[in-house]
């Protein structure tokens, strides 16, 4: 740790200096003693003394950075189960998994990220949720900018700014997923498919691409059920990039 650079007329002192009422103080994240601070008045040279901080220089830096990270994890909107999804604990069982995972993992460091979507398709618990999310989880690592929807929360959320009691109104809430560096949508197809939710769904997915902004999308569904379920236009804009099919068993059964 470099020395800390204090003004001559600010010092921390040993608490053995005569007249302060202050004594010495634990940090209480780490514990490290602190001083109590005295300033010298230039003029007058009275000593005034300021008692310890609570938590060090250090980890006040420390609980500065988790707070930074914090925004990041709230504008992308990750809950307690998908921050836990990360490249360092997804078990590579199948080649399709290893690739996909090799390919990711490289993607998450890309900068700016490729404009082509990627599309992650097969069946229910191999993964898909978990390898977006460490997608995401990496780049808020990093500091950047990562939505992560899904397709139902995100059809939820546009319904929710009809009511009376709306904080954000629809436009808010489009211009938030279109403008986005990349827009992880999961679960692309379980949706109700009504006119309303192909439209918004084409929308949001039609803008990005005229925007060049990447979308990474999970699916049960191939695109081309997904082109009969919802729309085409929806799977051609979304074939455009890297397409993984992964297979194996439902990783969710028996385990604890
Ligand atoms: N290869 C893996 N290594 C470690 N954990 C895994 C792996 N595959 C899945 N999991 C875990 O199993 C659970 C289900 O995985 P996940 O949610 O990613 O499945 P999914 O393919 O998105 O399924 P669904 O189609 O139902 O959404 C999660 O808790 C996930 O962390
Ligand atoms: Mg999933
Ligand atoms: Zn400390």
């Amino acid at each position: 740790m470099p020395e800390k650079q204090i003004p001559q007329s600010i010092q921390s002192e040993q608490p053995s200096i005569s007249n302060c009422p202050y004594g010495p103080v634990k940090c209480k994240d780490c514990g490290e003693e602190q001083y109590p601070i005295h300033f010298t008045n230039p003029y007058t040279e009275a000593i005034r003394w300021f008692p310890a901080t609570e938590i060090c220089d250090n980890c006040e830096k420390i609980k500065t950075e988790i707070r930074n990270l914090e925004e990041f994890y709230a504008y992308a909107g990750l809950d307690a189960r998908h921050k836990t999804m990360i490249f360092e604990n997804f078990k590579t069982l199948t080649e399709q998994a290893r690739q996909a995972w090799i390919f990711l993992s490289a993607y998450a460091f890309k900068s700016p990220l490729p404009t082509a979507n990627v599309f992650i398709f097969g069946p229910v618990g191999i993964g898909k949720t978990h390898l977006a999310c460490a997608v995401v989880n990496s780049l808020i690592q990093q500091k950047r900018y990562v939505r992560f929807r899904t397709t139902v929360g995100l059809l939820k959320q546009i319904k929710e700014t009809f009511g009376p009691k709306s904080g954000a109104t629809e436009e808010q809430i489009i211009w938030r997923l279109t403008t986005t560096p990349l827009l992880v949508l999961d679960d692309i197809g379980v949706e109700r498919p009504t006119d309303w939710v192909k439209e918004i769904i084409y929308y949001i997915i039609d803008e990005r691409y005229n925007s060049l902004l990447p979308i990474l999308a999970t699916s049960n569904y191939s695109l081309g059920e997904l082109s009969e379920k919802l729309d085409d236009r929806i799977a051609s804009r979304l074939s455009e990039g890297r397409i993984m099919k992964l297979d194996g068993r439902d990783y969710r059964p028996g385990r604890v």
